[in-house]
């Protein structure tokens, strides 16, 4: 938008707007309410309620202020008799058919409809024709629907296309027979409900929690999703000690994701109150023994000895530490401070799928934010899976390019969705990705790189081309393909294309909620694969918070098995407490306080909005429990707030952050990590031309495009304590009838109906 200002007069009141403002949102910033359905800010303009009508001087008639902007002199009237008549009228028509059944409808109490028809509404109906009547039923295991509520303002259909790129429900049949649906009576999309919470209405609603609670019973707390490094804010909505519902609703949370959740923040909740959490400490007092219940005092004095007889006997540095990406700071701050203060080893690691270090050792310009991402004119994408396993990233790429006309190169060995966004896709083969990089760094390598990558020369000058050519905003993204040099050679990447007029943002795509976190706080010299084989010889025993991925303890089976002690705190038994001799049962996010750093850089909030279930604590409260029985004193007086304090103290990127800081979800604060000189890269790049030599030329790049759901359906520890997830899992099958709950499909034990199935 212009920064020239213009004057427009609304109700008799001259305001100097920028001009190109849209009219409603100029009303809307000064005040002056204007009630609308179907406009949604950053969405493409439907214009089909009419309740958004105003008065401008010199038109002839009332005009809908969603669709228009700003001129000079313009002078408006939002309210007069003429007015409200005509928007009285359009609620009116609007309920014509609406079945007014808010004492049982899940978003009575929180309803547009109901909201405008008690501020703007006529208090009786005229209409006593017969209404139209439509079952509810499912659209999916995640979507339920009543579609007599509906009023056509397709935010559903807009966000399902704009935001999600899946064009999964439409409006059918005409006139007041229309009604939103899907395609084939069965919705199989990536089941973000996003179309839940756009509905003004209750027309599609949450699934997962029908007809569970009233939403004045619940307690909203704002707080930070614990699945990806997209770190959406989110509103856990609950009720006597029981997550009911997760909602991005802005009316009670307004941060970086605005209304946007995916499957996973907004369905994934379940785990939280699961009857599987671990109630109470447990110790294996005989290696192949059980795990036996224990109060917590004997189980923090059994680790506790047994760790000082190993440190003894064996040394410090045979102790291992090793932290999820999944734990709060807090959580990771004090288990280094345990490593380093109490243990006095340096064989501490984080368990995430990859490593940050050299990106942030070599960060060369600012991380993106998802703000600048909308905003990007060029966006470049090396390897990686957004959509679905960063999905606000995946979403924010897609609007920056549909919305906002930005250019969008992607680098992928494989057709992923969001190729459909893409002005420039490379095709590559697989694991050539280094090469890309190469070849995006400077073109001294440009015919041995696309020799490798399987394509033509010209297309790395066409990439630098647009690169170079961009007046605004570049960000340079990449996925979990790229090697330690070729991270570091991107991290640089904003020296070589600095240039007047733009600037070169950095958005790595970590897979975890606290991924960038882990690096802050507790990335160490070491990694989990390099302590894992030593377990057995010179490790003996080993400390967990959280649990190892599959990818970690596949390879090494028995490493595990082979230690004196292994220590594990975890929200359930997983494969790690296999092995354990000690278990503390860990609280959730939903449970505890502290912050989670995002992949913009953004130090968030976690806020407790239940008590923990069961005997279970927040992990860095055991880990000062164990401190402290091993004799040392932490000092954090059972306050999140003060372990924080002290990470501001000591760890420079921290400096002066305090919870009372970071309280807006709306101004979100971001970590000030190092940028780094720019630096010479000749051994990163030397390094990365003998891979490129190895590289195999006989692979193809990979032409099918990925099942929407293949990563986010994917059934992990929390997941797999969600019903509606493994009937995804199972490929979402279309139930015999719409009409009762999907879930009818699971059997008593568990497993999948999978009798032959007809459309309802
Ligand atoms: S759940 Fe998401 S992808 Fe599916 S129809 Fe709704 S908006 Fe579209
Ligand atoms: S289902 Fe909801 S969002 Fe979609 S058109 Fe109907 S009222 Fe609007
Ligand atoms: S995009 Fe990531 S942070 Fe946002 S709701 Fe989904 S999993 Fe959570
Ligand atoms: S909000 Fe303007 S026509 Fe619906």
């Amino acid at each position: 938008m212009s920064t020239e200002l213009i004057k427009v007069t609304i109700n008799e009141k001259d305001f100097h707007v920028p001009k190109g403002s849209r009219l409603i949102d100029v009303c809307r910033e000064r005040s002056f309410d204007i009630p609308s359905f179907c406009y949604y800010a950053d969405l493409a303009l439907q214009a089909s309620c009419r309740m958004c009508l105003v008065r401008i001087e010199k038109m002839p008639k009332l005009q809908t202020s969603c669709t228009i902007i700003c001129t000079d002199g313009m002078v408006v009237t939002t309210q007069s008799e003429e007015i409200e008549k005509a928007q009285r009228s359009m609620l009116e028509f609007l309920l014509v058919n609406h079945p007014l059944d808010c004492p049982v409808c899940d978003r009575g109490g929180e309803c547009e409809l109901q909201e405008l028809t008690f501020d703007w509404g006529n208090l009786e109906e005229r209409f006593i024709e017969p209404k139209n009547a439509r079952p509810e039923k499912y659209l999916s295991p995640m979507v339920a629907n009543d579609p007599q509520r509906c009023i056509l303002c397709k935010r559903c259909t807009r966000v399902c296309d704009e935001w999600m790129g899946e064009d999964a429900i439409e409006a059918g049949n005409r006139g007041a027979n229309t009604v939103i649906g899907t395609y084939g009576g069965w919705l199989n999309c990536s089941e973000c409900g996003n179309c839940i919470e756009v509905c003004p209405t209750g027309t599609l609603l949450d699934g997962t929690y029908r007809h569970q609670a009233r939403p004045w019973e619940l307690t909203q707390t704002v707080s930070t999703c614990t699945y990806c490094s997209d770190g959406c804010q989110m509103s856990l909505g609950s009720r006597g000690g029981e997550l009911m519902r997760i909602v991005a609703r802005d009316r009670y949370v307004n941060g970086l994701n605005g209304e946007f959740l995916c499957i996973k923040g907004r369905f994934g909740h379940p785990f939280v109150n699961h009857e599987q959490r671990l109630r109470t400490p447990l110790i294996r007092y005989q290696k192949g023994g059980k795990l036996i219940p224990a109060t917590w005092d004997e189980a923090t004095r059994f680790a506790a000895e047994r760790l000082d007889l190993i440190a003894e006997a064996n040394g410090r540095d045979s102790i291992a530490v090793i932290g999820s990406p999944r734990l709060t700071n807090e959580s990771l701050y004090a288990l280094k401070k345990f490593a380093t203060e109490v243990v006095g080893t340096e064989n501490y690691a984080i368990a995430d799928a990859f490593s940050l270090t050299t990106f942030f050792d070599n960060l060369g310009g600012p991380l993106a934010t998802h703000r600048d991402i909308r905003q990007a004119k060029t966006i470049v994408l090396i390897g990686g899976e957004p959509e679905e396993l960063q999905p606000l990233t995946g979403k924010q790429i897609r609007q920056a390019v549909r919305n906002g006309g930005a250019k969008f190169i992607l680098i992928n060995s494989v057709r992923i969705r969001l190729r459909e966004q893409a002005s420039q896709f490379i095709h590559i083969r697989p694991g050539t990705e280094e090469a890309a990089v190469l070849g995006l760094f400077s073109d001294a390598d440009d015919s041995r790189a696309a020799q490798k990558l399987g394509i033509d020369t010209g297309e790395l000058e066409t990439a630098r081309k647009t690169i170079n050519e961009t007046q605004g905003d570049i960000v340079v993204m990449f996925g979990n393909e790229l090697s330690d040099e070729a991270q570091a050679v991107v991290a640089q990447l904003p020296k070589v294309f600095a240039g007047v007029g733009r600037r070169v943002l950095l958005h790595p795509l970590p897979l975890f909620n606290n991924s960038v976190g882990a690096h802050d706080l507790m990335e160490g010299d070491k990694s989990v694969f390099e302590l894992l084989d030593g377990a057995g010889e010179s490790i003996r025993a080993m400390y967990v918070a959280g649990s190892l991925l599959p990818m970690h303890t596949r390879p090494r089976e028995d490493a595990l098995g082979k230690l004196d002690l292994l220590v594990v705190q975890e929200l359930f038994e997983t494969d790690t407490t296999r092995f354990a001799d000690v278990v503390f049962p860990a609280a959730s996010f939903a449970e505890v306080d502290g912050t989670f750093t995002n992949n913009d850089g953004f130090v968030q909030r976690v806020r407790r909005a239940i008590e923990p279930v069961h005997q279970s604590k927040a992990d860095w409260m055991i880990t000062t429990q164990l401190a402290r029985e091993l004799g040392v004193e932490f000092g954090f007086e059972m306050s999140a707030s003060a372990v924080f304090r002290e990470i501001a103290a000591r760890v420079p990127a921290y400096a002066n952050l305090r919870y009372p800081v970071l309280k807006d979800e709306s101004q979100p604060v971001q970590v000030k990590h190092v940028i780094a000189p720019q630096r010479d890269l000749s051994t990163e790049i030397a390094a990365i031309r003998r891979a490129v030599e190895d590289m195999d030329e006989s692979l193809k790049p990979i032409e099918e495009t990925p099942l929407v759901g293949h990563e986010l359906f994917r059934l992990g520890t929390l997941t797999d304590k969600v019903p509606q997830f493994h009937l995804l899992a199972a490929g979402n099958p279309k139930p015999e009838t719409f009409r009762i709950s999907p879930l009818y499909q699971i059997t008593i034990d568990e497993s999948l109906k999978r009798e032959p199935v007809m459309a309802g």
